[in-house]
């Protein structure tokens, strides 16, 4: 039986499929429940704590959301400036002190790693809402979520994973999360972003397809998903390389034609141009459900670390 009482979700590799079933599950029930219209209470009584030491809008405001669904309620630092890490706190002394106010420590922070040093300084939960280049593990489960909903299905689909592979830790969570399912992997990046090597060797020693091009036209023939990331500026210390890779991939409506009519157009967003607004209309356009869903998602989450 599938048990996520007390843990840290500090990484996407670290689910069993059945921990995986179980968050899906939870959050269907909790879509449900929200759709119906009906007051859940399953958290009252419950804090939870949001630190975001790097700029949210999804992340921070959803799972403010969630814990609000629930029942339960949010203090938060938005803004690293706006917290005594300003003043040079250290991220285990901010993470000790928030353990004497909430239940559960959700933790955004430019290190990899960050999320992993916070949950050693704690026996509260603490859930990584992305910890620089690393991981953000939540974003993958609504991910995965948002791929059965609108495919039916995770076995036998041919995923392709598009834009700044190297940085986006979105797209090495899904890869990682995905791991668990018969998938066939397209990683589309140009040379100097690719994905980086132990993610692939990771997949590999699963036996997962990964087959690895930078061509995108190509790719968004053979795919059923196509997951397209920004290109992350704020992880390039030269400007000038940003500028030479930010219109790396530029997803047109035209571009689509050739395309399965099944196709799902994915994005974990913010967007900046990676996908032209023209698309936005395409049945398969999954971008804004995909974003919503991550409100049943992190309900889900949230109610069975605190259970
Ligand atoms: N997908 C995602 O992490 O979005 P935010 O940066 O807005 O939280």
């Amino acid at each position: 039986m599938a048990k996520l009482s007390s843990k840290d979700v500090l990484w996407a590799g670290q689910f069993s499929i059945d921990e995986i079933e179980l968050i899906l599950e939870t959050a269907k029930r909790y879509e449900q429940a929200l759709t119906a219209g009906e007051t859940i209470d399953d958290l009252q009584g419950k804090l939870l704590a949001t630190l975001f030491f790097e700029p949210s809008t999804r992340t921070r405001l959803s799972f403010e959301a969630a814990m609000q669904r629930l029942g339960g309620s949010v203090v938060t630092v938005a803004e690293a400036k706006s917290s005594s890490a300003a003043k040079g706190e250290s991220l285990h002394d901010t993470i000790k002190t928030v353990e004497g106010y909430a239940d559960v420590i959700v933790l955004r922070h430019p290190q990899i790693g960050s999320a992993a040093e916070a949950a050693a300084s704690t026996e509260r939960p603490v859930l990584n809402a992305g910890d620089g280049a690393g991981q953000h593990p939540t974003q993958s489960l609504l991910d995965l979520y948002t791929i059965v909903k609108e495919q039916g299905k995770v076995d036998n689909l041919t995923i392709a994973l598009a834009g700044d592979l190297k940085n986006g830790r979105t797209v090495h969570s899904l890869a990682d999360l995905l791991s668990n399912y018969d998938v066939n992997f397209l990683f589309v990046a140009p040379p100097a972003l690719r994905m980086p090597g132990e993610v692939v060797e990771r997949l590999r020693a699963k036996g997962i397809d990964v087959e690895e091009t930078d061509d995108l036209s190509e790719a968004v023939k053979a795919c059923d998903v196509l997951y397209m990331t920004r290109i992350q500026r704020e992880r390039f210390e030269d400007p000038s390389e940003y500028d030479r890779l930010k219109n790396a991939y530029v997803l047109t409506r035209r571009m689509l034609e050739p395309a399965k009519d099944t196709l799902t157009v994915m994005h974990p967003l913010p967007r900046v141009n990676e996908i032209a607004t023209d698309v936005d209309e395409l049945p398969g356009a999954a971008y804004f459900r995909q974003v919503a869903n991550g409100v049943p998602v992190r309900m889900a989450l949230l109610s069975l670390v605190l259970q």
